[in-house]
C-alpha cells in the first residue's frame, strides 16, 4: 500500500525551498513524482544573467548556449510537458531573456493555469512579449500582473490593457503609453485590490493621479514611487480618498512647503517608507513629521523603513524618538511591526515603546551603547517579540563590541524571541527534534566573513545545531 498521499503533500510543502530534494523526490516512485512536479514546477523563474549570455565568436555560427540559457532552455521543455504544464502557476522572466525567444511562446500557451506573471526583464526586447501578452489576454485564472518597460511601447501597451480579471497590478516605471490607457484599463478591473506604481513614477502628475483616485474605491494596497511633481498635499489628498486603503508603501522626498490638514487614512495598518539617507537633523525631522502625517489616525500595525545607508556614530540625529513619542500614546493596542532600519533612538524611547506597546513582535532600530544596555535589561519582558535586529552605535573614543556568546546570552534571557542581530552577529533559536528529545538550539553566523566563529555555549544539555542545511539550493548553480 502506498503512502498516504494527502500525508505526501503536506510533507513535500515544507521542502517548497529545497528544489534538490524536491527534484530527488521525483525519482521515487509515481506518487512521489506526482506530489513532488506540482511543487517544483509551481513556479517557473526564467533568469538569464547578462554574465551568462554567450557571446559568438563570428556570426556565422550560432553562438554556443550558456549554462543559464541550457537551464532555462531545459525547465521550458520539461515545464511545458502535458504532465507538468497544468502545475505551473507563477511564471517570472527577468534578466536578459532574448535568447530563449522560440522556447517562450509555445510554453506560455502550455502554462493553462497561470495565477501571476512577471515579466521584468532588463532589454528592451518589446516584440518577444507581444505575442506573450496576447496569450495572457483571456485566462480566468491570472490574477496578478508585473511588468516593466518592456511592456509599454505603443503595440505592447495596446495589447496589456485587454488584460482583465486582475486582483493585483504591479507597473514598474509607468511612462505615458500605458499611463493614457490605465484609466480605462483600470475600469474593466472592478476586482482590482492592489495598485502598485514603483521606481521612477516621473510621468504621473497631479491630475493623473487625481483621475485614478475614484477608479481605486476597492484597492486596499497601493505603492507609489518617486515623481517629484506630486507635492506631499498631493499625494495625502490622493490617499485619503481610497476608502479600503490598508497597506501602502511610499517614497519620500524632502519638500519645504507647509502643509495643510489632511483627511486621514483610517483604515492604514502597515506603512513602508524609501527615502533618500542624510545626517542632517532637519532632514531627519521632517521625514519623521511626514510619518507622523501619514499615520495620524490610523490603526497601524507595521511600520518599515527602507534606505542603504544610514549615520552610524551615536552623534546621529534622533528625530525618531517623536515617532516612539506618538506610537506609545496612539498605537500602542496595535503596533506588530516597527522597523526604523538603521534610525537611532534613545535609552528613553526603548524603554518608552516596550513599556507601551507591549505586543510588538519584530523590532529593527539602531541604538548607542546607553539604549543597548536598556534593551538587554528589559528584552525578557517583552512576551510577543520573535525578531530584534539592533545596530549599536559607538564612538571613537568608546569603542562598542559584542562577542557571539552576549548576543547567544540576550537571546536567551528571553522566552519568545527567535532572532537576534546585533551589528554583524546574526543568532537563531530553534526547537529541534533529536533522538533524546527536543531541545531548544542556538545557531550563528557573522557577516564579516574575517571573525572567527566561535562555539556558542547553549543550555548546558544542549549540544550544538548541526549546520543548518542551505535551505536556498538553486538548481542551476549546482555544479555539473
Ligand atoms: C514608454 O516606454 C516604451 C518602452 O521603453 C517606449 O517604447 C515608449 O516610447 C515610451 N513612451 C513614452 C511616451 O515615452
Ligand atoms: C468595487 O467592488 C464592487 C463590488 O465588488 C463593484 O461593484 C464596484 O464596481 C467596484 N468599484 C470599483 C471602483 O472598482
Amino acid at each position: 500500500m502506498g503512502f498516504p498521499n494527502d500525508l505526501l503533500c503536506l510533507i513535500l510543502d515544507l521542502l517548497t525551498e529545497d528544489k534538490a530534494a524536491l527534484s530527488r523526490c521525483c525519482l521515487v516512485n509515481w506518487e512521489f513524482n506526482h506530489a513532488a512536479s506540482r511543487i517544483l514546477y509551481a513556479q517557473v523563474v526564467l533568469h538569464i544573467r547578462p554574465s551568462a549570455i554567450a557571446f559568438a565568436p563570428s556570426s556565422t555560427h550560432p553562438p554556443p548556449r550558456s549554462r543559464q540559457e541550457r537551464f532555462c532552455d531545459a525547465l521550458l521543455a520539461s515545464a511545458s510537458l502535458p504532465h507538468n504544464a497544468p502545475h505551473v502557476k507563477i511564471l517570472r522572466i527577468k534578466g536578459y531573456p532574448d535568447s530563449l525567444s522560440e522556447m517562450l511562446l509555445p510554453a506560455v500557451k502550455t502554462f493553462r493555469n497561470l495565477q501571476a506573471v512577471e515579466i521584468t526583464p532588463d532589454t528592451n526586447g518589446d516584440e518577444l512579449f507581444t505575442p506573450i501578452l496576447a496569450e495572457l489576454e483571456n485566462r480566468p485564472s491570472l490574477a496578478d500582473l508585473h511588468v516593466n518597460s518592456a511592456c509599454m511601447d505603443e503595440t505592447n501597451s495596446e495589447i496589456l490593457v485587454k488584460i482583465g480579471g486582475l486582483h493585483r497590478l504591479r507597473l514598474e516605471r509607468p511612462n505615458r503609453t500605458i499611463l493614457k490607457l490605465l484609466s480605462d484599463w483600470l475600469q474593466q478591473l472592478p476586482a482590482l485590490k492592489e495598485l502598485h506604481l514603483t521606481r521612477d513614477c516621473g510621468s504621473i502628475t497631479p491630475g493623473v493621479l487625481r483621475s485614478l483616485a475614484p477608479l481605486l474605491a476597492n484597492v486596499s494596497a497601493f505603492s507609489f514611487g518617486l515623481s517629484y511633481s506630486i507635492t506631499d498635499d498631493d499625494l495625502f489628498d490622493f490617499l485619503s480618498q481610497l476608502p479600503c486603503l490598508e497597506r501602502v508603501q511610499l517614497r519620500h522626498y524632502l519638500q519645504w512647503k507647509v502643509s495643510k490638514p489632511d483627511n486621514p487614512m483610517k483604515r492604514l495598518r502597515s506603512l513602508t517608507v524609501c527615502h533618500d539617507s542624510s545626517d542632517e537633523d532637519e532632514f531627519v525631522d521632517k521625514l519623521c513629521a511626514w510619518v507622523l502625517r501619514a499615520i495620524s489616525s490610523s490603526p497601524i500595525e507595521q511600520i518599515r523603513f527602507c534606505c542603504d545607508e544610514f549615520p552610524t556614530d551615536s552623534q546621529a540625529p534622533r528625530g525618531f524618538d517623536a515617532l516612539i513619542d506618538h506610537l506609545s500614546r496612539s498605537n500602542s493596542e496595535t503596533l506588530r511591526v516597527l522597523d526604523l532600519n538603521g534610525w537611532l533612538i534613545s535609552a528613553s524611547s526603548v524603554s518608552l515603546l516596550f513599556g507601551t506597546c507591549v505586543g510588538l513582535e519584530e523590532f529593527v532600530t539602531a541604538l548607542d551603547a546607553e539604549g543597548f544596555l536598556k534593551f538587554k535589561g528589559i528584552l525578557p519582558t517583552m512576551k510577543r517579540l520573535h525578531t530584534a535586529v539592533v545596530q549599536v552605535c559607538h564612538d571613537d573614543d568608546a569603542p562598542f563590541s559584542v562577542s557571539a556568546e552576549d548576543a547567544a546570552q540576550i537571546l536567551q534571557s528571553s522566552d519568545s524571541l527567535r532572532r537576534l542581530a546585533v551589528n554583524h552577529w546574526r543568532i537563531e533559536g530553534s526547537w529541534v527534534s533529536q533522538e533524546d528529545g527536543v531541545r531548544f538550539m542556538v545557531r550563528h553566523s557573522s557577516e564579516d566573513p574575517s571573525e572567527e566563529t566561535p562555539e556558542i555555549p547553549v543550555q548546558p544539555q544542549s549540544r550544538r545545531a548541526p549546520r543548518a542545511p542551505a535551505m536556498n539550493v538553486i538548481l542551476e548553480e549546482k555544479e555539473e
